[in-house]
């Protein structure tokens, strides 16, 4: 019965919002049939082959305020850095000699970096390394910076939606924040060209299995490229520092459901999912997810970029996590790759 239900949707790509809830709801007796479909689709469109991504936290200043995030602006504990054009130059070039094509530039909302620096570093890294792709993932910014970054050579954007639901989007962010300018800036990112990937936390405080069952209708209609979810981590310095965190199986359970309805979609066994389970990353992969993005970030910064408490991989150099990971996702049968892994448009 449920069952029926997966196969329909690898068959349709899409289901009505009654029957994703219906799988939400009975995650536990489909979930591993659906881990198995959305693996062939994996396979089918990108073969055994994880992607990874060299992930750079050039700041963790941000204007904003939002109620999980452990570098919001009033968390007086935080210890705040930003990194320089030749840091994040030299963090590249570390990169590029570990094998990594795709670099992703991650910060808090920090006007200290105008467009002008961005646009210096990203044409910097594109000269040196013109083989690779830049991904932007830096929050909420005008129509003409995203184009002036493109201009300058980035690919990609990632950011995240957080949730499809505007009351929802309310209970985790101030009021100077809001859904529409989200998806503003997603609308605005795609029309510019970048591939761009939206997402959100599993578990996030008020989140309901339908609020979940309307992700999947909404990733549908927005088709990103990337999707990036991971299970909420509370964070001890925030207003949600005594709601518990998301699962791991349930993070894995909607991997699944996604790949089903985005098959061609690149999907990180992100570092959360790692947090809150030894096996997240590996279980993740199982579950459909084909992208891995390990920290290139100097470690003497790492341990500050503390989205959510416990984060792992803080204390390891980028060889280590490289060497760790590489180890541990040949045991799921797949195999890390050093190319670019764009979007697959292609079969
Ligand atoms: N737990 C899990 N994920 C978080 N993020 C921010 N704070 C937390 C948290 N406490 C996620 C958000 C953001 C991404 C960079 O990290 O989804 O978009
Ligand atoms: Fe960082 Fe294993 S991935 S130590």
């Amino acid at each position: 019965m449920y069952k029926d239900l997966i196969d329909k949707l690898e068959k349709d790509t899409f289901l009505t919002f009654e029957e994703y809830l219906e799988l939400i709801k009975n995650r536990e007796e489909i979930r591993v049939y659906a881990a198995e479909r959305a693996c062939a689709v994996r396979e089918k469109y990108y073969g055994n082959k994880i992607f990874i991504r060299g992930l750079i936290e050039l700041s963790n200043y941000c204007k904003n305020d939002c109620y999980y995030c452990g570098i919001r602006r009033s968390n007086s504990n935080c210890e705040r850095y930003r990194l320089t054009s030749d840091d994040i130059l030299s963090c590249a070039d570390d990169g590029y000699s570990l094998g990594f094509r795709t670099f992703v530039l991650q910060g808090g909302e920090d006007a200290y970096y105008t467009d002008e620096i961005l646009c210096g570093v990203i044409s910097e890294i594109k000269k040196k390394h013109p083989d690779c792709a830049v991904t932007l993932s830096l929050g909420e910014r005008s129509y003409d910076s995203y184009r002036a970054l493109k201009e300058a050579g980035a690919d990609r954007y990632l950011l995240r939606h957080e949730t499809c639901n505007k009351a929802h989007y309310k209970k985790l962010h101030p009021k100077e924040m809001s859904f529409d300018a989200r998806i503003e800036c997603l609308e605005n990112l795609k029309s510019l060209g970048y591939q761009v990937g939206a997402g959100f936390m599993v578990g996030s405080p008020f989140q309901t299995d339908e609020d979940l069952a309307g992700e999947l209708l909404f990733l549908k209609e927005l088709n990103p490229q990337m999707v990036g979810i991971g299970p909420f981590i509370s964070h001890i310095d925030t207003p949600f520092a005594k709601y518990s965190d998301g699962t791991a199986e349930l993070t894995a359970f909607l991997i699944s459901l996604i790949r089903l309805t985005l098959p061609r979609v690149l999907l990180p066994a992100t570092t959360a999912l790692g947090t809150v389970d030894p096996y997240g990353r590996e279980t993740g992969i199982l579950s459909g997810a084909n992208v891995l993005m390990p920290n290139l970030s100097p470690s003497s910064v790492r341990k500050k970029y503390m989205l959510y408490d416990n984060k792992i991989c803080t204390g390891e150099e980028a060889a280590q996590c490289i060497g760790c990971l590489a180890e541990r996702v040949k045991k799921t049968g797949c195999e890390i790759v050093n190319d670019r892994g764009d979007y697959n448009y292609d079969i």
